[in-house]
């Protein structure tokens, strides 16, 4: 009679690959979780498959960052070089790449600056067009599913016609289209060293407290050629994802995102909650709510868990 079925297929584990790295480097703020070396991708690649995970996506830290993000365009850059290694390792293995200057830019934001009037501002359409750069060198390693996370206005469109016009007609575009500003994102900007120098990320990400908002966003990345959209983070959005579920056909995707990790993790040591059965139920809420798939750095004990 259960309603909400929950199994390993359903999730997609997010890792981070470092190109100056001989040993996985352990990320304090997300238990469990490390930065990876390239060497690594191969057998990575097989265990998730093994597990029952069908897919992986992909975050890059380079071994120098600019303030226009250029080394995420370098075809030897860590996403590129672990993509090549695993769909070699594992061609039915789905491998996701996020699109984004963040973990490339010495600022950290996920767009290039320019002088506005009130000082330095993220350059929106500059920006999109490295973004499609950016894609295309990944399709070309051998990417099946570009996700751009920076949330700049056009770049869903503009990455789908760089893709058609490299002859990369068949790589999907799973587009984080509703993305909050959120403090849940704490964690992952140690993971990827990406937390901006200065300012936040208000100015493109969503405010907290808009759900019609969430609508549009979707509309318009589905208009401009999306084949997936995302929303993010989960928990606190459950309400915004059942709308964006209902308000397409497109499959949709729900990012369990850093802080809601660790905060499981945190309140487990601590002895106030049983990790295990928290770590369910929080991934079948999100199911219920709406995903088809979820983004987790818990797919791993998940998986586990759901095979035993
Ligand atoms: C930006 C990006 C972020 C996450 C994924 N892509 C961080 C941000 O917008 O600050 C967050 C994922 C997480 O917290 O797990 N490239």
């Amino acid at each position: 009679m259960r309603e909400t079925t929950l199994t390993p297929g359903d999730l997609i584990y997010p890792m981070f690959f470092h190109a100056g790295l001989d040993a996985p480097r352990p990320i304090g703020s997300m238990p469990g979780v490390s930065q990876l070396p390239v060497g690594q991708a191969r057998a990575w690649a097989k265990d998730l498959l093994a597990r029952g995970i069908p897919g992986v996506i992909l975050f890059g830290l380079p071994e120098k960052k600019d303030a226009c993000g250029t080394t995420g365009l370098d075809p030897d850059g860590p996403v590129p070089r672990v993509v090549r290694e695993m769909k070699d390792a594992v061609p039915e293995l789905l491998v996701m790449t996020d699109v984004c200057v963040d973990e490339y830019t010495e600022h950290g934001h996920c767009g290039v600056l320019k002088d506005g009037p009130r000082g330095k501002e993220v350059d929106n359409d500059a920006t999109v067009e490295i973004l499609a750069k950016m894609a295309v060198v990944h399709a070309r390693a051998g990417a099946d599913i570009i996700a751009p996370s920076d949330m700049m206005d056009g770049r869903v469109g503009a990455i789908r016609r760089a893709l058609d016009g490299e002859g990369f007609a068949d790589v999907s575009v799973l587009s984080y289209a509703v993305k909050y500003a959120s403090a849940f994102y704490g964690p992952f900007r140690d993971a990827a060293d990406c937390a901006p120098k200065f300012g936040d990320r208000a100015g493109y990400q969503m405010d907290p407290g808009n759900a019609r908002e969430a609508l549009r966003e979707a509309a318009l990345d589905e208009e401009e050629g999306a084949d997936m959209l995302m929303v993010k983070p989960a928990l606190p959005y459950l309400d915004v994802l059942r709308d964006v579920r209902k308000g397409t056909t497109l499959p949709v995707a729900a990012y369990n995102v850093s802080g809601e990790y660790s905060m499981l993790h945190a309140a487990a040591e601590r002895g106030m909650i049983d990790l295990d059965r928290a770590t369910l139920e929080v991934l079948t809420s999100i199911r219920r709510a709406g995903a088809d798939f979820i983004l987790t750095y818990h797919a791993l004990r998940a998986a586990e868990l759901l095979q035993s």
